[in-house]
């Protein structure tokens, strides 16, 4: 397993800027694109809680469709955790067990009793002994919270409210165990789901921490080491001419589309500049083929699975009128190729800022109304472009 803490590419003064932060008393609410890297900080905050005076416990809720899994996943994932010593299972199960009555003897783990009783009492009994650990500071990085808060709100209004409680269960959580401290990512907009949940003061409690693409150099230096590290299929090594044009042509700096696009390099590293471009042309074609590959479906299938229908429409409408533009198209550009008087200007913007948020969409600058909007990945472009698929597939 590749060691990060030593490579420049290893996210490792974001890792530390967040301990800083969460030593400093804040609690952070970690932002990003989809696929740019943000699990990747959460598995490096864990692997490197204990020289930071911490212990970090990750617990993904992606499939959690109530309130009670996502419970039942932190305690299985306090149970599993390598750092967690048995003394302090010890003391959990105990402490937790003194408000089960009567006391029983149990087959399954020690938190099962747990799970058919009041989830905040226990809950609160959980966070309390963490709090209590003398010995490290506890920090619980929930990863993917607004895909679970969107499977509460799809059940409908009862739902609305389960996400509502939940949220508010966690503010008051959050303020009784200070030590422990709390950081929540996602790959959807949350800030959507507050509003119709009416949960965005709970949001405001956290700090903003927003992830950045890898700089140039770092791109560099990871491209260079995934072939010398043996990880491509056809090459021991990537040149230095190579590696930047990977990386302008993927277009944003982040190292799941940098590796895609590398692995399909031709055997033989080039430095001169028209073959290296031959290079990146064949690998491109060759990286586009896949119709069905993960690599972009993943961002269709995003549209399908978190998007209401009319969301998706509008998304699907946007990005097939973006695709055969390179630079993209303004947005009133955008609004003349939908041609639909029901439209509303100012809903379409809206929409293309919730695609910027989840990675699909650019904008140089926000700000100002008539830069235009683009591909963030060049690549997805030209797969949209040739497979256009359909809101209605
Ligand atoms: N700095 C990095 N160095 C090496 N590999 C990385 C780095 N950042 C991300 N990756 C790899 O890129 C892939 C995508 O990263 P990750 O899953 O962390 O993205 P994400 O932002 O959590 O995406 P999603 O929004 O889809 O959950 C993973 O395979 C991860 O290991
Ligand atoms: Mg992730």
């Amino acid at each position: 397993m590749t060691d990060y803490s030593k490579k420049s590419y290893g996210r490792n003064t974001e890792v530390a800027t967040i301990f800083g932060l969460l030593k400093a008393g804040k609690d952070i609410s970690q932002h990003g694109p989809r696929r740019l890297g943000k699990t990747f900080v959460l598995d490096r905050m864990v692997e490197q809680a204990k020289s930071h005076g911490f212990i970090c416990v990750k617990v993904e809720i992606a499939g959690c469709t109530d309130p009670k899994m996502v419970f039942r996943r932190l305690c299985e994932e306090i149970t599993h955790h390598r750092s967690v010593s048995k003394k302090t299972i010890t003391l959990l199960t105990q402490r937790m067990a003194q408000m089960v009555n009567p006391r029983s003897v149990q087959a399954g783990p020690w938190y099962q009793p747990f799970l058919s009783l009041d989830l905040e009492t226990y809950l609160e009994r959980l966070l309390g002994t963490l709090q209590d650990d003398q010995t490290q500071q506890w920090a619980i990085l929930i990863d993917e919270l607004p895909i679970f808060l969107k499977a509460l709100h799809d059940k409908g209004v009862d739902g609305i409210k389960e996400a509502r409680d939940f949220m508010n269960l966690f503010a008051r959580l959050r303020s009784a165990k200070p030590r422990v401290r709390w950081l929540i990512t996602g790959s959807i907009g949350i800030n959507p789901l507050a509003q119709a949940g009416q949960y965005m003061g709970v949001l405001a409690k956290f700090q903003n921490f927003e992830l950045k693409p890898l700089t140039e150099e770092q791109a560099v230096d990871f491209l260079q080491d995934l072939a010398q590290l043996g990880l491509l299929q056809n090459r021991k090594t990537i040149t230095k001419q190579e590696a930047c044009a990977v990386i302008e042509a993927v277009g944003w700096r982040a190292a799941y589309y940098l590796e895609a696009l590398a692995q399909e390099l031709p055997m033989n590293p080039e430095t001169d500049h028209i073959k290296v471009n031959a290079n990146i042309t064949s690998a491109m074609d060759e990286l586009l083929k896949h119709h069905n590959s993960s690599t972009f479906g993943t961002w269709e299938e995003h549209l399908r699975k978190h998007h209401s229908d009319y969301q998706r429409n509008l998304s699907f409408g946007v990005l097939n009128a973006l695709a055969p533009y390179e630079i993209g198209l303004t947005l009133d550009a955008l609004l003349g190729e939908f041609n639909d008087n029901n439209l509303d200007r100012e809903v379409l913007r809206q929409h293309l800022l919730l695609l910027i948020t989840e990675g699909f969409l650019h904008q140089e600058s926000i700000a100002d109304e008539t830069t235009p909007y683009r591909f963030r990945l060049e690549p997805l472009r030209l797969w949209w472009k040739r497979y256009r698929p359909q809101a209605m597939a």
